[in-house]
């Protein structure tokens, strides 16, 4: 019997459904190469389902997250919908599933393609042979911490937000990030503001007690501007790198911009029981609707799903290698593109990648 697997697909808003839809000629090309089969339902999320149903997450869409075997995820978010309350936003969509699904660790690969070394804002030199991974917590610390919100004080408006962890969440990412370090090359740096935050001091005090189960793991423990700053000198020296919400956030799209484009990373969401896929970066409105997007980070994510939900590395593999030998043979989007390289929009570097899977 083909294996079957049921995948809720939320394109969301700007480019979100260009991308899903090559990630998804991409899954089809696969299932047959792989006999496999997927049953992909459509559901609201974001702007798209704010503008139809009033809702960011309408019910039925989690429900349908639920009772499938994985998520994909477009993006959210546009301007359209900038002004409205933060609770009512597209993004509280996102932020909702992720805690629903509780999806606490998010996996966000970054690595240096050989073809893409010119499009690094680093030199030759710093950027070859980068591959880290960040390991971001998911649904708890600033992003989900209470007290929150908006109130007047003195005639003035006065903005707060908690950092929050409990000594299980740091336990159970910093855990996932050892046992990720053990399968690379051993090395894990968790990043903290452990000199001023006492939620960061608690970070660290845990991580350093989770690292006595995990000897053939080399810890180290760094401030997160420090992170920052030897992200660009020094970006060799990473291998996993596991940090709160806030600071994974801000640290992967560093790690973004230095492997060439935002468009190349994928990610991979996961909990006990649920799994989900999306790209790091967001709708990118300046350049939705010109079919223009770079959508490799949404078929890497894709590809994240084949390995970890499917079980099926080698699909993976074969979809990590078409799309190098695609950069190889000089085919690039516009975020890419540079004098001497071929530039091609959505579909068309879609096609090149499909082609070299068939
Ligand atoms: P963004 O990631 O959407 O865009 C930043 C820059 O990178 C833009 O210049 C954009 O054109 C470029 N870019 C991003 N992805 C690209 C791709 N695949 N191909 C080519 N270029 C790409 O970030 P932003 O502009 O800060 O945010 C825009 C909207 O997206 C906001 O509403 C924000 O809240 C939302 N957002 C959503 C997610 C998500 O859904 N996961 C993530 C980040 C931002
Ligand atoms: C991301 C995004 C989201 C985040 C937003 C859109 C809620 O920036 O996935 O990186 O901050 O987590
Ligand atoms: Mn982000």
């Amino acid at each position: 019997m083909k294996k079957k697997f049921k995948i809720a697909v939320l394109p969301g808003d700007g480019i979100g459904p260009e991308i899903m839809q090559s990630a998804l000629k991409v899954l089809d090309v696969v299932s047959k190469k792989y006999d496999i089969e997927f049953e992909f339902k459509e559901a609201l999320v974001g702007g798209a389902a704010i503008d139809e149903t009033g809702d960011p997450l309408p019910e039925e869409t989690l429900k349908l997250c639920k009772e499938s075997d994985a998520v994909l995820f477009g993006a959210v978010g546009g301007e359209k919908w900038d002004n409205l309350p933060t609770d009512k936003r597209p993004e509280k969509g996102l932020l909702k599933i992720r805690k629903e699904l509780d999806l606490f660790a998010n996996l966000r690969p970054g690595k240096a393609y050989s073809a893409l070394i010119d499009s690094s804002p680093l030199k030759d030199s710093l950027i070859k042979g980068v591959d880290l991974l960040v390991v971001r917590e998911l649904t708890g610390g600033i992003y989900f911490g209470e007290p929150r919100g908006i109130k007047e004080e003195n005639g003035q408006k006065v903005g707060f937000n908690t950092m929050v962890y409990s000594e299980y969440e740091i336990e159970r990412v910093a855990r996932l990030a050892f046992d990720l370090a053990r399968n690379r090359r051993k090395k894990l740096t968790s990043v903290d503001k452990a000199n001023v935050l006492e939620v960061s001091a608690l970070w660290r005090e845990v991580v350093s007690r989770i690292a006595d189960d995990y000897k053939d793991v080399e810890l180290e423990h760094m401030y997160v501007d420090n992170a920052a700053m030897q992200l660009v000198r020094r970006p060799k020296d990473f291998d996993v790198i596991v940090t709160g919400n806030l600071f994974g956030d801000i640290i992967s799209d560093e790690a973004g911009a230095l492997t060439g484009s935002l468009g190349m990373l994928p990610s991979a969401s996961i909990g006990e029981k649920y799994a989900f896929y999306e790209p790091i970066h967001g709708s990118a409105p300046d350049i939705a609707g010109k079919g223009i997007a770079n959508p490799i980070a949404m078929i890497l994510s894709a590809a994240m799903m084949l390995e970890i939900t499917c079980k099926l590395p080698e699909a993976k593999k074969e979809i990590e290698n078409a799309i190098e030998e695609a950069l190889n043979e000089g085919y690039r989007t516009p975020d890419l593109w540079s004098p001497g390289t071929k530039k091609v929009n959505t579909e068309e570097i879609t096609n090149i990648i499909i082609e070299k899977i068939r």
